[in-house]
């Protein structure tokens, strides 16, 4: 018997396991359960609550602490003093560049920042009042079938540039999505203003007060990567079958969108606007505790963090700060917001289940500040979050992976016979 520690386990059928446990270096050890196949079982755990789907490197979460690591350093300590795009370097590479590194990468980003005439026609093909996440969704979808049979993803320079070429063209895309809702026509990139002031250039064609930019890579740093998030594992399970990574980045669009993840900013300037005034603000949070009413509070709770989300904390401060530049300092919106979050803070229910303000509850209200329409919030979301998906997707395939594919509890019908007589339709 060596020195790794091990858990028994008693089979259905009375037989034992012996199971490894294997070490994290911080935070929860996990049991490698995959002997079990061997035994015709399988664990059971819907919606993954105590489930590790792979090992990564990338980004540490201590959901009691309310504490997030990139590469072993602090959310806090990167949003003070990196770039969004340094950031996005020390994901993907595992350290933060030095200048000379730093300057290769921007390049490399900055000239890949125009998209083609064809990804500019998928854009247009779409009704201008559609959601922006599907158009954006389909943008990258247009991408895999630009960037398709050049790529080799066992390639670490291959897995560079497509990177580059993500991380490039997202700003673009994401501002053609807007300026076609608007109906009007796409603002070419400046990459000489820079990854951020470019961006919010191609949102309105104005140069943006450098303090703005400044904020908006502070947001885009918080929403780079949070380990195994929906979106992320989307991204992983779907490129675990070698498909096209942009299409693999797609599915991580579509799984973001979703109002429990990435939709969230959105739903909560939506239930901010419902909620309208403070004097609601009971009759809401009443409606939240009630079990019965389907009614939650957006922007509040979250799978690991039990007790505060520290980006949050640093979006709030952001927020004040966004909106005194922006001559918007009694923002009624935040200050209801902030009322909000104090009155459900009080409230037993919130207590017992620990749920707090996340990192959506005030993010929409700085995109708002922007003035982004709130259908855009998710893909200034999924904006930032492209580099934690290519992160892992890059992190996947240096481990190595098996596809992934899920086992299932069975709980239909029994082997029958199809009835003699059964419905047939006119043509087929
Ligand atoms: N309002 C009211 N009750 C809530 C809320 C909420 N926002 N969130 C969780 N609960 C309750 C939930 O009903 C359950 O109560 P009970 O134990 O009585 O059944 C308990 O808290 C545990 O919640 P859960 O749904 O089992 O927790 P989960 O880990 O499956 O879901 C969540 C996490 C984030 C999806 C959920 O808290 C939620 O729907 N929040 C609102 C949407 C939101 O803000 N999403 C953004 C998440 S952070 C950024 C991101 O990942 O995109």
């Amino acid at each position: 018997m060596g020195d790794t520690p091990r858990v028994t386990l008693r089979l259905p059928n009375g037989e034992t396991l012996e199971l490894d446990v294997e070490t994290a270096r911080l935070g929860q050890d996990v049991i490698a359960i995959a002997p079990l196949l061997q035994h015709d079982v399988f664990a059971y755990d819907p919606g993954f609550l105590a489930t590790a789907s792979c090992q990564s490197a990338i980004t540490y979460i201590d959901g009691e602490a309310g504490v997030l690591l990139h590469r072993g350093y602090p959310i806090e300590e990167l949003a003070e003093h990196c770039s969004y795009l340094s950031v996005s370097y020390l994901l993907m590479h595992g350290e933060l560049p030095d200048q000379a590194r730093l300057d290769t990468y921007v390049d490399d980003i900055l000239q890949r920042t125009p998209v083609r005439d064809n990804l500019k026609r998928i854009v247009q093909s779409f009704p201008q009042d559609a959601h922006p996440m599907s158009i954006l969704g389909a943008a990258l979808y247009g991408m895999a079938g630009l960037y398709h049979s050049e790529i080799d993803i066992q390639d670490e320079t291959t897995r560079y540039h497509i990177a580059c070429q993500m991380i490039a063209k997202m700003p673009t895309l994401v501002a053609l999505c807007h300026r076609h809702n608007l109906g009007q026509e796409l603002i070419e990139p400046q990459p000489e203003f820079g990854y951020v002031e470019n961006f919010l250039y191609m949102l309105s064609g104005e140069r943006p007060d450098p303090k703005l930019a400044e904020a908006v890579d502070k947001l885009l740093i918080l929403h780079a990567d949070h380990e195994q998030n929906a979106s992320t594992a989307t991204v992983r399970v779907c490129a675990s079958s070698d498909t096209n990574p942009f299409a693999a980045l797609a599915s991580g669009i579509g799984s973001l969108w979703g109002p429990a993840h990435g939709g969230a900013n959105e739903a909560v300037l939506n239930m901010l606007e419902e909620i309208g005034s403070v004097d609601s603000i009971e009759e809401y949070i009443e409606r939240a505790a009630d079990s019965s009413d389907p009614f939650r509070l957006m922007g509040f709770g979250h799978r690991v963090y039990k007790n505060f989300d520290p980006r949050a904390l640093i979006i709030r401060g952001r927020c004040e700060e966004m909106l005194a530049m922006t001559g918007q300092a009694d923002n009624g919106l935040f200050q209801l917001a902030l009322r909000l979050a104090e009155i459900a803070r009080q409230n037993d229910y919130f207590i017992e289940r620990n749920l707090y303000p996340n990192v959506d509850f005030y993010s929409g209200i700085i995109m708002s500040a922007l003035n982004l329409p709130k259908t855009m919030f998710p893909l200034i979301f999924a904006l930032g979050r492209c580099a934690g998906w290519l992160s892992h997707w890059n992190e996947m395939i240096v481990q190595g992976y098996r596809i992934s594919r899920p086992r299932q509890l069975y709980v239909g019908q029994e082997r029958r016979s199809v009835p003699a007589q059964v419905g047939q339709p006119k043509r087929i």
